[in-house]
């Protein structure tokens, strides 16, 4: 989820490149760098910090490149620094790349390039790529590319260029989005639209397995046995920020839309080949520790903090280990009874929430192993905890969590298998089913999400409404939880999230005629249960949307609304269920011309307590 921008053409370079990465710096960037075509060989400049750190060290150079490429790095393979800092070169400096995605079998390609004598200066998946291309380079930059695609596995988005082929930009895509900007005399090249703006218009937009040939004559584009593809122009007609959301009205909806990405991302690499087992090689946990755990806790804030209450029910179920899920400030003052032998899991979208990070600090203290679950590399709990379990959601915006969430849970998911194999706890055939299910889950939310408009009506419909109520028993009380807080903290319509069976214990009082109820009955063994409970709340004069797995029909006998998700393993429901949660909210919130992407009296990322 880094920026790409490269130029190819007859004007200075330099400023088009760091124009084109200041206009993708939107997300968030944690280093940035160029390559150019400089004096008859390459010359590269890259620094950990912002772009501007960058702009610093190369102010008053005056370049007069007419090609080059350019990175804003989002870490994912190593922590932000000048080394790991894009573009990478091969050994002798001929050759540089950019690279968007994951390499997956980059350790592999690593240890077989060493062993061919070639010498890595980054903790980077992607410096695989220039000492590939360097192995394959006959004097021809795309074939040597070619080669190097078949080589690697993963996503990607790849620019590179070659000291002797000067003002020649080569180009690869492979699940991960990459645009070829047209020109008179000069070509340009972003991974997202806003950078090409102030340039041109009429794009190619590159498909999975297409590469690209990019000179200021023109572009060529061919798949990856080398047959010329005719590209369609794609004409651009949005203003700057849209671009920047991809067409989306808001941050947030374009994170709702990126989930079903997000989680392949997460998933990817971490399923074995057979289907069979989780492969997580980044927890260096010794198998016997495993097996004698005591007991798990989970701490987290805020949605986080959902996420870790879906973690407790997954790996009590699976892994057979009591859980305890805390509110990382609740968990930091109470003098929790722990120590080692114990196994606590921190989950931190931005991993930089002062009261996680206190969490993490008290627990390690106590002498426990502590795993933490982030999406951002190099981030404070990333640095402390002992092992790391990143999320690849990509940068999150919007204050509002939504994808950070589905692929936190789906960690979740893969750590309760992986925690169960070790512990022979799960039945292979349980196993697989659930491994399997997991990878159906993004064509599912793509399925969800092609209801939206639906939700939009309904939200439209409930916009006035003061009050309304989310209820749902076992994990649907944990995604109740997290539907309602979405809606709180963008639409500001007081919600609450309710066990459904602890309704009638008090708050059923506050059940009026016309009060707004989502109830939410995913869950094979609970259908009966909750169906009673919307029995309950109807009688009161409600309004109940139910929330049911395709099949389970009996519920519109009781509920006014019903949105069936497609049929999943059921511990698997809240990835699906929480979808038309976070769509509801989202569309009361633009109904009620709420600030959704910043809320009132919200930031992005806590970090005081
Ligand atoms: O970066 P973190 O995951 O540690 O953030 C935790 C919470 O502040 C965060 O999830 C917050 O609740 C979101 N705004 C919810 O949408």
């Amino acid at each position: 989820m880094c920026g790409i921008v490269g130029y190819t053409g007859k004007r200075p370079a330099v400023p088009i490149l760091l124009e084109g990465m200041r206009r993708l710096e939107y997300r968030g960037y944690d280093s940035a760098g160029i390559v150019i075509y400089e004096n008859g060989g390459l010359t590269l400049k890259k620094k950990a910090g912002m772009l501007s750190v960058l702009e610093e060290t190369i102010n008053g150079s005056n370049f007069t490149a007419n090609a080059g490429i350019g990175h804003t790095r989002w870490a994912t393979h190593g922590a932000p620094t000048d080394d790991n800092a894009h573009p990478h070169i091969d050994c002798s400096g001929r050759i540089a790349v950019v690279h968007n995605g994951i390499i997956e079998n980059y350790i592999k390609l690593r240890q077989w390039l060493k062993a061919e004598g070639h010498i890595f200066q980054s903790d980077t998946d992607t410096e695989v790529l220039p000492h590939l291309i360097e192995q394959f380079y006959r004097g021809d930059l795309q074939a040597a590319l070619l080669k190097t695609m078949e080589m690697i596995s993963g996503s990607y988005a790849i620019l590179a260029v070659c000291h002797d082929e000067p003002g020649r930009i080569v180009v690869a895509r492979q699940d991960s989005p990459m645009v070829l900007g047209l020109g008179e005399g000069e070509n340009f090249i972003a991974s997202d639209i806003p950078a090409l703006l102030p340039h041109t218009r009429n794009t190619y937009l590159l498909d999975d397995g297409e590469l690209a040939d990019v000179t200021p004559g023109g572009i060529t584009v061919c798949d990856k046995k080398g047959v010329c593809v005719n590209k369609e122009v794609f004409y651009v007609n949005w203003e700057a920020e849209q671009a920047e959301k991809s067409g989306y009205e808001h941050f947030m909806l374009k994170e709702i839309h990126e989930q079903p990405t997000a989680l392949r991302e997460t998933l990817r690499g971490r399923i074995s080949e057979d289907g069979q087992s989780v492969v997580l090689n980044e927890l260096d946990i010794d198998p016997a520790y495993i097996k004698g755990l005591r007991k798990v806790f989970i701490t987290a804030c805020g949605t986080a903090y959902h996420a870790g209450v879906v973690g407790k029910y997954v790996i009590e179920k699976l892994a057979r280990i009591p859980v305890e899920v805390d509110i990382a400030s609740e968990f930091r003052y109470r003098d929790p009874i722990i120590g080692p032998g114990d196994l606590v899991i921190v989950v931190s979208q931005s991993g930089e929430t002062a009261d996680t990070r206190a969490a993490l600090r008290e627990a390690r203290q106590r002498g426990a192993r502590v795993v933490a679950i982030t999406n951002v590399v190099g981030s404070s709990v990333a640095r402390e905890a002992d092992d790391v379990i990143y999320t690849w959601a990509g940068p999150e915006i919007a204050v509002a969590s939504t994808k950070a969430y589905v692929t936190q849970l789906t960690v979740f998911y893969l750590l309760a298998v992986w925690l169960a194999e070790q512990r022979g706890t799960l039945l292979v055939r349980e196993q697989e089913a659930i491994l399997d299910s997991l990878k159906k889950l993004p064509r599912h939310i793509e399925t969800l999400l092609a209801q939206s408009d639906r939700i939009a009506q309904l939200a439209d419909r409930y916009k006035e409404s003061h009050c309304m109520f989310f209820l749902g028993r076992g994990l649907d009380y944990a995604v109740a939880m997290e539907g309602s807080l979405k809606l709180k903290e963008i639409s500001y319509i007081h919600a609450e999230a309710y066990a459904a069976g602890e309704l009638k214990h008090g708050t059923l009082a506050l059940v009026v005629e016309g009060v707004p109820v989502i109830a939410l009955a995913t869950q094979p063994e609970l259908f009966e249960k909750t169906v009673s409970n919307i029995k309950e709340v109807k009688a009161r004069g409600a309004e109940v949307i139910g929330v049911a797995i395709e099949g389970f029909m009996e519920i519109e006998e009781v509920a006014d609304q019903v949105f069936y998700l497609p049929a999943t393993h059921p511990a698997l429901a809240p990835i699906l269920s929480v979808v038309p949660l976070q769509l509801f909210a989202y569309f009361a919130a633009v109904a009620r011309e709420c600030s959704v992407d910043k809320p009132r009296n919200l930031a992005k990322s806590v970090t005081v307590e």
